[in-house]
């Protein structure tokens, strides 16, 4: 029989060590997605760090209009609801906090070394382990809500992944089997209250201090330096290399002898 490691919410409560995220959960065995839920209860008030956790998603979406496969009992779904203050422009640096603390995490309770691949998507080697899709509501120009949504493939064995992402996306315990010959499954519940005590101390020290603060801590995980790569923005094609990440997350490439372009990610508004 195989083994299950379940989501138990009173576990991930006496984990948690921060004052925002995560003082109120909410759990469900099964949803369209957390991203949707969570988007009904921001926009029926709840309160600001709010978060919500399924254990299996029949809709779960992934950037650009993508399905994010999410089978029962083994990974995590997550959304955090956010209401802050600053203005839209500055939201892009919540995706760049969200994968901080999920790439933290996973050193913290899997003992792997995960990359960060700009802006949001986290690998282990060159496989995806997580994905974060940050959706936002806007009124006259400032933010009402804020749902951060975190992917992330703990327990999945192979066997789970549909064929398109066989090649490209790994899950923690078939990265842990490799790397640390262990079988042994990943707790969840160490996982979720490791990823929720991160996003407590990073989004502090971004109101505090900004997003260069968290910059320092998302380097060590940027797997991109130097590299030439190209990238798709607005139908149209840019060339190349990497350079850094400015002070608002946005991609710096250098793409020509005296040209820098920067790369906004875009985000989806509701
Ligand atoms: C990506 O394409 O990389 C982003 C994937 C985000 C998936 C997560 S799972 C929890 C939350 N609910 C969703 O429907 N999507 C996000």
């Amino acid at each position: 029989m195989e083994q299950i490691n379940y989501i138990d919410i009173f576990e991930i409560k006496k984990m948690l060590k921060g004052s925002f995220a995560g003082k109120n959960l909410y759990y469900e065995e099964k949803v369209d997605s957390t991203n949707t839920l969570a988007r009904d209860l921001a926009a029926k008030g709840v309160k600001n760090g709010s978060v919500v956790i399924a254990d299996y998603q029949e809709k779960g979406r992934g950037r650009n209009g993508k399905f994010w496969t999410s089978p029962c009992g083994c990974n995590i779904y997550m959304s955090i609801i956010l209401r802050p203050k600053f203005t839209p422009e500055t939201a892009q640096g919540m995706t760049i906090l969200a994968a901080v603390s999920v790439a933290d995490a996973i050193v913290e309770v899997a003992s792997l070394q995960p990359q960060i691949k700009w802006p949001n998507d986290i690998l282990i080697g060159s496989k995806k382990v997580s994905g974060i899709l940050t959706e936002m509501s806007t009124q006259n120009m400032s933010i009402e809500y804020m749902v951060v949504g975190i992917g992330m493939n703990v327990n999945m064995p192979e066997k789970y992944m549909d064929a398109h992402i066989k090649n490209i996306a790994t899950s923690l315990l078939i990265e842990s089997e490799k790397t640390n010959g262990s079988s042994a499954l990943i707790d969840r519940n160490r996982l979720i209250a490791s990823i929720l005590n991160k996003f407590d101390k990073y989004y502090e020290m971004f109101l505090s201090t900004g997003l260069s603060s968290v910059l320092g801590y998302y380097q060590k995980y940027f797997g991109m330096m130097g590299k030439v790569i190209s990238i798709n923005v607005e139908n149209r094609k840019v060339e190349g290399q990497v350079v850094g990440i400015d002070s608002k997350g946005a991609l710096l490439l250098k793409t020509g002898e005296n040209e820098l372009e920067k790369i906004i990610s875009g985000e989806i508004y509701f």
